[in-house]
C-alpha cells in the first residue's frame, strides 16, 4: 500500500470527503490521533491526502480539533502543499454569502489552543505573510470568481460573535471571520508546509447584518449548496500547483534544529 502523498486538502464544515478510490491511513503521531483516518487517492496524477478537519461526522468542535496531530501526520505522509478550505462569515459588505476568497492575512483571536510545536530552543517562525503565495495563487487562478486578499479573523468559538465584537473586528481591518484558521496556518508553517486557505462565505456576521445574527443551519446549508463548485475548484488548483522546491515556507528553518520534526 502506497501511503505517500504530496498534496493535502483539509476539509472544513460540511466537507467530509473529496476523493474516490482511496486508501485510508491511521497515522500515529506524538500528538495523538488525527481528526479522522487520512484518505489518500489521486487527482490529476498527483497523490492527494484528504483529512476532514472536524472529523468524518463533525465530532470535533473548532477548539477541540487535534491541529498538531493533523499537520504532523500530513507531513509524515510526505505532504508538502496544503489547500485548506473553510467556512467563514463576512465582516464587511466587500463580501457576500457564496463568495470564495483566498485571504492573504490572518488575525489570531483564539486563546485556549496549543498553537505551536516548539517546546524548547530558539525557534521563531517568520509569519508576516501567513499563507504560501504559490498555493494561494493556484487557488485564485482556479476560478475567475475567486477573490484574493483580505484578513481572516479567527475567534475561539464555538459561539458566534456578539454584534459589538463583530463590529470591532471589522473596524480593525478584518474582512472574514472563522474559528479554525488558527493555529492551523502557523502549525503548517512550523512543519514547513506550503499552506493557503480557501474561504467560502457562508453568512454575514452579526455586525454586518441587522437580523438575528448567525445560526449554524445557514452555515451548513450554504456550504452544502456550494460543495460541488468547491471540489471542482480544488481539483483544478491541485493540478496547477507550482513546484514547492525552494519556497520560503519550506526553507525558513534551514540550519535550525526542529526538535518536533517528523523523523
Ligand atoms: N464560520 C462560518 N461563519 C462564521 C461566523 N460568522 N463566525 C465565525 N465562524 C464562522
Amino acid at each position: 500500500m502506497n501511503s505517500t502523498a504530496e498534496v493535502a486538502v483539509i476539509g472544513g464544515t460540511g466537507f467530509y470527503s473529496f476523493l474516490d478510490d482511496v486508501e485510508e491511513h491511521a497515522v500515529e503521531t506524538p500528538y495523538g490521533a488525527t481528526s479522522a483516518p487520512i484518505a489518500v487517492g489521486e487527482v490529476a496524477g498527483r497523490r492527494v491526502a484528504f483529512l476532514p478537519r472536524h472529523g468524518r461526522h463533525h465530532e470535533f468542535p473548532p477548539h477541540a480539533i487535534p491541529y498538531r496531530a493533523n499537520l504532523w501526520a500530513l507531513r509524515a505522509l510526505g505532504v508538502r502543499q496544503v489547500l485548506a478550505p473553510c467556512a467563514v462569515g463576512g465582516l464587511t459588505h466587500d463580501v457576500a454569502p457564496g463568495d470564495l476568497v483566498v485571504p492573504d492575512q490572518l488575525v489570531d483571536r483564539t486563546h485556549r489552543r496549543i498553537s505551536s510545536y516548539v517546546e524548547t530552543g530558539a525557534v521563531h517562525l517568520p509569519f508576516a505573510d501567513p499563507y504560501c503565495p504559490g498555493v494561494a495563487g493556484a487557488l485564485a487562478a482556479a476560478d475567475p470568481d475567486v477573490r484574493s486578499g483580505g484578513a481572516m479573523v479567527v475567534i475561539e468559538g464555538p459561539r458566534f460573535s456578539t454584534r459589538a465584537e463583530s463590529q470591532r473586528y471589522a473596524e480593525s481591518g478584518g474582512t472574514l471571520i472563522n474559528m479554525t484558521g488558527a493555529p492551523e496556518a502557523a502549525l503548517a508553517r512550523e512543519q514547513r508546509l506550503c499552506y493557503a486557505a480557501l474561504a467560502l462565505v457562508t453568512d454575514m456576521d452579526a455586525g454586518a447584518e441587522s437580523g438575528a445574527g448567525v445560526g449554524q443551519e445557514e452555515v451548513f446549508a450554504l456550504f452544502r449548496a456550494n460543495l460541488e463548485r468547491l471540489t471542482g475548484l480544488l481539483a483544478r488548483a491541485v493540478a496547477a500547483l507550482p513546484d514547492p522546491a525552494g519556497c520560503s515556507c519550506s526553507t525558513w528553518a534551514d540550519g535550525i534544529d526542529l526538535t518536533y520534526d517528523v523523523p
